[in-house]
């Protein structure tokens, strides 16, 4: 089985589907994001379903307040969606909302140079949390590998590590799966890439060498 989920950061509704199916053989799943929500509308989630056969992964990073979380994720598991990544630092009441709806992906640190301000500071207390609820999984950076080792030993076994930050942001697939992570996100890297089959193929060979 596939370690590689395609981030699917395009707009146009046509872009998405061209670059899900040509991918498809090496993926495990499709992640959307805002960008192609707001570019595409919420169906596109369902017609990327049908197109590949595989999970979808919505990534709204949701961040509100247990009702506004729920009448979110009910339309969006409504559409297809297998899971739901959420923020953590809203707390357990928030994160509840969503799981108790559907599969659910926790924040718990960023791969972007800003999380050391914030969200690294809080790790500590949103792995806490993450195993007393045990959603599916939990998101770590590819960019930080000893972070990947540091919070995959603190996790409990059966909660999945997927990390994005490989790629364009600098992290290296390999190396991540090495660390702990059970799966590695890569957006850019394949759909900007001048054969987007071609490299999900090498992404998925490096991924598969290591695992
Ligand atoms: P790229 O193009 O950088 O896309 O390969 C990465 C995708 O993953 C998302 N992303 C994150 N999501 N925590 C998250 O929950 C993170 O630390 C993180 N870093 C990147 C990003 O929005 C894009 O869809």
């Amino acid at each position: 089985m596939s370690r590689l989920i395609l981030a699917l950061d395009v707009y146009e509704r046509n872009r998405a589907l061209e670059i899900a199916e040509c991918t498809a053989d090496y993926l495990w799943a499709v992640k959307v994001n805002w960008p192609l929500i707001i570019g595409s509308g919420l169906k596109i989630i369902t017609e990327l379903k049908q197109v590949t056969g595989l999970p979808i992964i919505a990534d709204l990073k949701l961040a509100d307040i247990p009702n506004t979380n729920r009448l979110i994720a009910r339309k969006v598991f409504g559409a297809g969606a297998d899971y739901i990544i959420t923020h953590g630092f809203t707390g357990r009441d928030s994160v509840k909302a969503v799981m108790e709806l559907g599969e659910t992906i926790i924040v718990v640190e960023m791969s972007h140079p800003g999380a050391k301000e914030f969200i690294q500071p809080a790790t500590e207390g949103l792995i806490k949390m993450t195993n007393e609820l045990e959603p599916f999984g939990v998101i770590a950076p590819a960019t930080r590998p000893e972070r990947i080792r540091y919070i995959r030993s603190k996790l409990k076994p059966e909660i999945r590590v997927i990390t994005p930050g490989v790629g364009a942001q600098g992290g290296k697939a390999g190396e991540a799966i090495r660390a702990g992570a059970d799966y590695v996100i890569v957006g850019r890297s394949i759909y900007e890439s001048e054969n987007p089959r071609e490299t999900a193929r090498r992404l998925f060979e490096e991924v598969r060498v290591w695992s």
